[in-house]
């Protein structure tokens, strides 16, 4: 099934300029771009994205994170987009990350972790509203 997914390099991302690594491994896959931009996340919009997390204890630490610099967000489609993307980009603990994923490959940390992605249907509706439109 052709899906869209919500991805966002995350500002430790930005900053070490890996976005054009990053995103040759999408367009490797075959995926398509449909929308990009480099932005800064207001703390409201941060909230509101990582609603789920609201009652964790990270959870303000995780909004200081997101807003603490530009992040690029981008809406990628391709076949299975939401699965195969979330296989590509590994596991959320860097540390844990198999290699050849972009965490396994670039992070060494689990709240500094390059990058996010939508894990599901749902959350990708919700989160490509939420950043472009
Ligand atoms: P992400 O895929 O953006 O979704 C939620 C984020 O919360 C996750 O990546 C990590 O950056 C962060 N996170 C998850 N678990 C923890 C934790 N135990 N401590 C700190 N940050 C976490």
């Amino acid at each position: 099934m052709i899906e869209q997914t919500f991805v966002a390099i995350k500002p430790d991302g930005v900053k070490r300029k890996l976005i054009g690594k990053i995103i040759s491994r999408f367009e490797d896959l075959d995926f398509t771009l449909k929308h990009a931009k480099l932005m800064n996340v207001s703390r409201e919009l941060a909230k509101e994205h990582y609603v789920e997390h609201k009652d964790k204890a990270f959870f303000s630490d995780l909004v200081a994170f997101i807003t603490s610099g530009e992040i690029f967000a981008m809406v990628w489609e391709g076949e299975n987009a939401i699965e195969i993307t979330r296989k590509i980009i590994g596991s959320t603990n860097c540390i844990k990350a198999d290699a050849g994923t972009i965490r396994g490959d670039f992070g060494n940390e689990l709240q500094k972790n390059i990058i996010h992605a939508s894990d599901s249907l749902e959350s990708a509706k919700r989160e490509i509203k939420l950043f472009f439109e």
